[in-house]
């Protein structure tokens, strides 16, 4: 495999509406997309452009959502994942399987809230970050 751009960098949040003041208000975000949920994979989501990668924040939704065991970590929110590009997601998960990688949730991709497959890397075997990988929107 090969490493490509930085997409995004997922941020969890308590509330999406406060992060979104945050970062408009006091780092002078202007390209906020409009919040979406996302109930595959039980999420709320939002995307700030910045010039060179997105940050996705992301809040949780209903009880079930994996992010309530980050935030109780973490109650002020925090960087949850960084989501780089790849050219080919199966050949990334072949890949990174022979590697040994623990692929979380299962090694099979899953549509993610750009609309394109990606795969997260377990952050044990990514010395503490999880790392998703997302097919490439360019190929
Ligand atoms: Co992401």
């Amino acid at each position: 495999m090969k490493l490509g751009r930085l997409n995004h960098v997922g941020v969890a949040t308590p509330s999406i509406d406060q992060a979104i003041a945050r970062y408009r208000d006091t780092l002078g975000a202007t390209r906020i997309h409009a919040p979406f949920d996302f109930p595959s994979q039980k999420v709320r989501v939002c995307f700030i452009d910045t010039p060179n990668a997105q940050i996705e924040l992301l809040e949780p939704l209903g009880p079930e959502s994996p992010l309530h065991g980050f935030l109780r970590r973490n109650p002020d929110g925090g960087q949850h994942h960084l989501c780089f590009e790849v050219e080919d997601i199966l050949a990334t998960r072949d890949e990174l399987l022979g590697k040994g990688m623990r692929l979380v949730p299962t090694p099979e991709p899953r549509i993610g809230a750009h609309g394109m497959p990606v795969l997260f890397v377990h952050p044990k075997d990514m010395g503490g970050i999880l790392v998703e990988l997302m097919q490439s929107p360019a190929h």
